[in-house]
C-alpha cells in the first residue's frame, strides 16, 4: 500500500504529490487533507506513506498537524514514511516538528525532503518575478525523481540543517532562545496565528459574488452573505481565497492591494475546488 497525504491552498503541493505518484511503479492513493477528509485519519495505513505539505512561518497548517496526530499507522517493518516540505525559500525546521509527531506514535519518519517552489504567502511578501518562478519549476522533475529514488531504495534521509538564518528570523519576527532548538521550539510560533490574521480579511469593491473563494477553501471557512464572502473563524492561512479569486479582490488589511497574485500555473481551478 502507498498513500500520499497532501495539503494545498494554491496547488504547489498538489503538483508535487501528483508528480511523485506518477513516478512510482505501484498505484498511489492520493488523499487531500481538508475539512472533508479529516475522518480518514482514523483508518489504518502502512507501507509507503508520504506527507506533502507547505510550510507557514516555520510551521504547518493546523489542520494538517491535527490530522497527523490522529493518523493511524500500523507498526510493520514494511513502512517507509516520508515527508516533503514544499517551501518558498525558508523551510525552517518544520520537518523536525513533523518528525516529532511520528516519533511519538512509535513510527519514525524515514525520509525528510525539501522542494522549492514559488512562495504563495501574499500576506507576508509579494510574489516572486515570473522568471524566478520558472527556475523552480524547471528544477522540479529532477528533484521529484531524487525523492522517488530515495523512497524506492528506502534510504534514510534527513533535511540537513535548515535552521532559519538570523536574517530570516528577524524578517519573520521570530525570537529563538540561544542553543540548538529542541524539536518543537519553533512550532507553534507567536507570529503564526491564522485566526487573528483572518479578522482583517475582506473582499473589496471588485467582488463579483462568484463564490470561487467559498469553493477553494480547504477549511470550509467562507460563506457568501448577500453576495459577499464572510470568513467564519477557522482559517488555515493557505491563501487559496486570495490567490484563486478571479477579481483579485480578497485583501488583508492594507497589506495586499498592490501585491501580485500567485497560484500554481500547472493546476486548474477545478482541481482545487472542493464544493
Ligand atoms: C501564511 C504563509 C506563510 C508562509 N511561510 C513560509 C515560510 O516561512 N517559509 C517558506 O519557505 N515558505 C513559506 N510560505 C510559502 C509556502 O510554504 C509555499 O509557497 C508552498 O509551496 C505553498 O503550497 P501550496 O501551493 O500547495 O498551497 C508561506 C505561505 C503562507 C501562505
Ligand atoms: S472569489 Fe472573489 S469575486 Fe468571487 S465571491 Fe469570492 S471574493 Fe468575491
Ligand atoms: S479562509 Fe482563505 S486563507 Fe483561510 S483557509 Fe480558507 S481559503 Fe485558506
Amino acid at each position: 500500500m502507498h498513500t500520499i497525504f497532501y495539503f494545498t491552498g494554491t496547488g504547489n503541493c498538489l503538483q508535487v504529490a501528483r508528480e511523485l505518484a506518477a513516478r512510482f511503479p505501484e498505484d498511489v492513493n492520493l488523499i487531500r487533507v481538508c475539512s472533508d477528509t479529516l475522518h480518514l485519519a482514523k483508518e489504518k495505513y502502512s507501507g509507503r506513506i508520504g506527507i506533502v505539505y507547505p510550510t507557514y512561518s516555520n510551521n504547518m497548517p493546523i489542520m494538517l498537524k491535527n490530522f497527523l496526530e490522529e493518523l493511524q499507522v500500523e507498526d510493520t517493518p514494511d513502512n517507509y514514511i516520508y515527508t516533503v516540505c514544499v517551501h518558498g525559500g525558508m523551510p525552517g525546521r518544520v520537518h523536525v516538528f513533523l518528525e516529532s509527531i511520528f516519533r511519538r506514535k512509535g513510527t519514525p519518519v524515514n525520509g525528510a525532503f525539501l522542494v522549492r517552489l514559488p512562495h504563495n504567502g501574499i500576506v507576508i511578501f509579494d510574489a516572486e518575478q515570473e522568471e524566478k518562478q520558472r527556475l523552480w519549476f524547471e528544477g522540479l522533475p529532477a528533484r521529484v525523481q531524487e525523492i522517488v529514488d530515495a523512497v524506492m531504495a528506502e534510504t534514510p534521509v534527513t533535511c540537513g540543517n535548515t535552521s532559519p538564518s538570523p536574517k530570516a528570523i528577524k524578517a519573520l519576527g521570530l525570537k529563538l532562545p540561544p542553543g540548538p532548538p529542541p524539536d518543537e521550539q519553533i512550532a507553534p510560533n507567536p507570529i503564526f496565528d491564522p485566526q487573528k490574521r483572518e479578522k482583517e480579511f475582506f473582499a473589496d469593491e471588485g467582488c463579483i459574488g462568484c463564490g470561487t473563494c467559498v469553493s477553494v477553501c480547504p477549511a470550509d471557512n467562507i460563506a457568501l452573505e448577500d453576495g459577499h464572502p464572510v470568513w467564519k473563524g477557522h482559517c488555515e492561512s493557505c491563501m487559496a481565497c486570495f490567490q484563486w479569486c478571479p477579481a483579485e479582490c480578497v485583501q488583508f488589511a492594507d497589506q495586499t492591494q498592490s501585491r501580485r497574485r500567485y497560484h500554481n500555473p500547472n493546476i486548474k481551478l477545478n482541481e482545487i475546488q472542493l464544493r
